[in-house]
């Protein structure tokens, strides 16, 4: 729409509040300028405090940490004022949303069928494209309605990361943490394509996953299960091969949390502060990546940033999102994180889920967008233009997965599954098991092994103890979202990550099927509190394998007093106990640990009766039959641990923050570029287990290592090139090519997961390593293989925060090859 010179006039004089970034939560719209086609914030204007906080008390919604225990999912965010201040970290005001152009030639195509489309819809029907169309208002868990004049069917949207959420007949997939581990891209991909032909079959078109922040910034971390470690560069090539696996199945890839959702209490009033150099190198990193293997869509995260809702700052969506790393799709709201219907739209937010002014109940007829987008076009706060690069890039996502052509209609009800007339219960399942298992075993790593107690060899008598071992007796869905006491196998964590299972092979089923395959005698005791019943399954076999666990999830459930993030890091169920009164009677005791991230192993890890340690994950649907497959040596185990165990709590470099009386919580993220192993290196702390680390059945040398430059230097635009407008191509192009030699000189074939870590000059400012290229290779006993992996300008880079952009910088940058971060085997220096 043309703004008339009067209607900029009038707009300009009439609206209430506004816009300094620090206040972009307003919803009205004063200092708009017109500028063309444009309507634009005037970054100069300010506004004085009180005005802004009285708007906030009546416009904005910021949550309180309501707890809903039963129910499919998310909580309820009551509106409370926000508690701004002058003095806290605020976000730059960035606007307007950049249209979206495409980057490449298969973007640029969709996003012309969709223009084209697009003329055919009414204002209307493009209100209808952003908005939601509420709470229990179709099949899927969050839904875009039909067009039916236009012929347009709707959309889709489906939790989990691992798995369909809430239908039958559907694979548990192990979750990200677990295919972290696995520290192999194409079983990464393999996984997504699985996963995603399933809900292609099913007929959900929008994947809410993968999940890429949190990060596993803190160990006890609700939802660190769900993404896929706590290293930037691996978690970025989980991005990559996940949206490329899932999108080559036709089903949109969705990247969540944007950003910096990194604990579960507060997340619905805290503001994480963060710096634009840690966010580049750290947090941000996987959602390029992300981007980069093209992503249809970003899910913004329910905290705020530097005290601006992520769903409403101009900063993250408009400039970094959508101008610095030139995403074509479109940005979703996480369920609820919209707090603003004007404020959002112009900072590039660009369809509400699930469409309701507040999450998650049925019936509100109500929205800050749907009627209310209209109005605000219609009054010239939202630009017509901003409502059309929404509908295009929503539907240019939809035209880049072809979903145009033959997609199958939902044939399963998220909110009404014992509807027979909108459940056809059909089976999306087919050789899904093969990747699940693969996935599992791969992602099993092998923390201890003394005394040969691993590949267990036909033993004549072994026993399974611990409620980790078996099922649950009420069955593996009896919790709501998988949310209680596990007292049953843990194969996935709680919350709208989970999934229900199908089927689970449980430790006890898989083992006890092997057990008679090879006329082993096998006994167990699921009870973990009957140590007198334990210690006597226990004596006189020739393995105890105890099984011991601890679960996390999301915070709209409690579980033991556990909202969300563990309050500790140490095992459930008194698992220590367990293995101490095993361990007292049998002197090959095997512990495997199900777990949804890092746990105090102190009380055991040295106990020379126990003879391993088993760091199983959460392996999902597949779970015994992979752990089988590594206790025997059937796959030689090549898991590496996706984050650092410390040998106590307070080592690690940043903690959740459990209690703030403040209305809005200030998250300040001080530890910078330092967490994981990052932290552990620079603080010379030895770590318990270290990041990357992980045991085979045979055994590797490394050599040769070797550099050559394969791609020019182009000092000049790297010092010089402003990133303000996108980052550019020939960043990530290679400059050199680095090799070595794989040896495997052990007795048995195997994968051997290699690491390499950068290590930069002392004036970069960079922590001691940081890892830069890994992959799982194959190879056989006596056999030999190179490796050869690129290096860009961007890998050798670092992010300037006082100019704002990647610099190359001054030294001599080494490249450390190793099996994990601190057993580094060949060093080189790129110079
Ligand atoms: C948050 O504030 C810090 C400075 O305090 C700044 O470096 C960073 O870029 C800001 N991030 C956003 C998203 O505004
Ligand atoms: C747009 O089309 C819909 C039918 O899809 C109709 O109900 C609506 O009134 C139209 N709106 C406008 C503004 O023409
Ligand atoms: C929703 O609200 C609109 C206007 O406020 C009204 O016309 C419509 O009937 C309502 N729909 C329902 C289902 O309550
Ligand atoms: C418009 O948004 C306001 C909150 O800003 C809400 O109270 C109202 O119900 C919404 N109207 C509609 C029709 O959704
Ligand atoms: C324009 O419409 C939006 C949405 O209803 C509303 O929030 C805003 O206050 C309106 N602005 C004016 C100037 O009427
Ligand atoms: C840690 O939390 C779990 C789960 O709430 C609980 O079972 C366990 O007893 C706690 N450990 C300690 C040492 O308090
Ligand atoms: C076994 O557990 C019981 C109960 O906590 C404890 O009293 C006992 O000391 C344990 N036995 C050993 C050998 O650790
Ligand atoms: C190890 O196990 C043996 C039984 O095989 C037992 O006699 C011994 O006390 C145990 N040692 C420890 C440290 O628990
Ligand atoms: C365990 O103890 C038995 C004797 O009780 C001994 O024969 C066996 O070698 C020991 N096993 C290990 C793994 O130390
Ligand atoms: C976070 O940093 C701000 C200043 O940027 C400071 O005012 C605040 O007290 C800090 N909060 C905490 C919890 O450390
Ligand atoms: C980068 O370009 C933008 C827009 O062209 C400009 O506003 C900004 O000042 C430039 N930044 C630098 C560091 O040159």
């Amino acid at each position: 729409m043309q703004l008339l010179p009067w209607v900029a006039l009038a707009l300009a004089l009439s609206f209430p509040t506004h816009t300094s970034a620090r206040f972009d939560s307003s919803q009205s719209s004063k200092g708009v300028q017109h500028r063309g086609a444009e309507v634009f914030y005037d970054d100069a204007y300010e506004e004085p405090f009180g005005a802004f906080l009285q708007a906030r008390q009546v416009d904005q919604g910021v949550g309180a940490d309501g707890q809903a225990e039963d129910g499919p999912g998310y909580q309820t965010v009551q509106p409370v004022p926000f508690q701004g201040s002058d003095e806290l970290p605020y976000s730059p005001p960035f606007y307007p949303t950049p249209k979206t152009q495409g980057r490449t030639e298969k973007w640029r195509t969709a996003i012309g069928k969709a223009r084209q489309y697009l003329k055919q819809f009414n204002q209307t029907e493009k209100v209808i494209l952003t908005t939601g169309a509420g709470w229990e208002s179709g099949q899927c868990v969050g839904n875009i309605s039909p067009i039916p004049r236009v012929g347009f069917p709707g959309l889709c949207l489906m939790d989990g990361p691992a798995g369909l959420r809430g239908a039958d007949r559907i694979t548990s997939f192990p979750d990200a943490i677990t295919a972290g581990a696995s520290f192999d891209k194409k079983l990464i991909y393999q996984r997504a394509l699985a996963l995603g032909k399933e809900f292609k079959k099913k007929g959900a078109n929008i994947w809410l996953g993968p999940m890429l922040g949190g990060l596993a910034r803190t160990a006890a971390g609700g939802r660190n299960w769900e993404g896929f470690s706590a290293d930037p560069y691996l978690t970025g090539e989980g991005a990559y091969w996940s949206v490329r696996g899932a999108q080559d199945a036709g089903v949109q890839a969705t990247l969540k949390h944007y950003i910096h959702n990194e604990q579960e209490h507060f997340r619905n009033t805290a503001s994480s502060n963060v710096d634009s150099r840690t966010e580049r190198e750290v947090y941000l990193h996987p959602f390029l990546r992300g981007v980069q293997a093209g992503a249809v869509s970003v899910m913004c995260s329910y905290n705020l940033v530097n005290n601006s809702w992520a769903c409403q700052n101009s900063e993250l969506l408009n400039n970094r999102l959508k101008t610095e790393l030139g995403f074509s799709g479109y940005v979703m709201s996480d369920w609820g994180a919209q707090h603003a219907g004007v404020a959002s739209a112009n900072a590039g937010l660009d369809m509400t889920m699930p469409g309701d002014l507040e999450c998650c109940y049925a019936g509100q007829n109500a929205s800050y967008w749907g009627r209310n987008l209209t109005m605000a076009v219609n009054n010239g706060s939202v630009a017509t233009t901003r409502l059309d690069d929404m509908a295009t890039r929503i539907l240019a996502g939809w035209y880049y997965l072809d979903q145009d052509q033959d997609f199958p209609k939902t044939n399963f009800d998220f909110f009404d599954p014992l509807n027979p007339e909108t459940n056809a219960h059909i089976d999306a399942t087919e050789d899904h098991d093969r990747i699940a298992r693969r996935v599992a075993a791969a992602g099993t790593v092998v923390l201890k092994n003394k005394k040969n107690a691993l590949p267990l060899r036909k033993p004549r008598k072994i026993a399974a103890i611990g409620s980790d071992a078996g099922p649950l007796y009420q069955g593996p869905n009896y919790w709501s979202d998988r949310g209680g006491w596990p007292y049953g196998t843990l194969a996935q964590g709680w919350g709208s990550g989970a999934n229900d299972y199908s089927y689970l092979i449980s430790p006890y089923e898989a083992l006890q099927a092997r057990a008679r395959k090879d006329r082993t005698a096998f006994n167990w005791n699921f009870d973990d509190f009957n140590y007198a019943q334990s210690q006597k399954v226990a004596t006189g076999v020739d393995a105890a394998i105890v099984f011991v666990s601890a679960d996390a999830g999301e915070n709209y459930i409690t579980v033991q007093g556990n909202a969300g993030d563990r309050n500790n890091l140490t095992l459930w169920n008194a698992g220590e106990e367990l293995i101490r009164n095993v361990s007292a009677v049998n002197n090959n005791t095997i512990v495997v640990i199900h777990s949804v991230g890092q746990v105090d192993l102190e009380s055991f890890v040295e106990n020379p009766n126990v003879t391993a340690i088993v760091w199983a994950n959460l392996p999902g649907s597949e779970s015994g039959n992979a752990l089988v497959d590594i206790l025997y040596g059937d796959v030689n185990p090549s898991g590496r641990l996706p984050y650092t165990i410390a040998k106590k709590r307070s080592d690690y470099s940043a903690d959740v923050i459990y209690n703030d009386p403040a209305i809005t919580p200030q998250i300040n993220y001080t530890e910078e570029l330092l967490i994981d192993y990052r932290h552990f290196d620079e603080k010379k702390i030895e770590p318990r287990y270290e990041f990357g680390f992980g045991l085979s059945y045979t055994s590797f040398a490394y050599s040769g290592v070797r550099w050559s430059q394969v791609g020019s230097w182009k000092n000049d635009d790297w010092n010089g090139k402003n990133t303000s407008s996108g980052l550019p191509d020939w960043l990530f192009q290679p400059v050199y090519q680095v090799e070595f030699e794989i040896t495997n000189n052990g007795g048995s074939d195997g994968h051997e997961v290699w690491q390499a870590y950068l290590e930069f000059p002392k004036s970069a400012g960079e922590p001691p390593k940081v890892l830069r290229a890994f992959d799982r290779v194959w190879v056989e006993r006596y056999k030999t293989v190179t490796v050869k992996f690129p290096l860009s300008h961007y890998d050798l880079s670092t992010w300037s925060n006082t100019k704002q952009r990647w610099l190359r910088p001054k030294g001599d940058i080494k490249v450390l090859i190793g099996a994990s971060s601190r057993k580094i085997k060949q060093t080189i220096s790129l110079y």
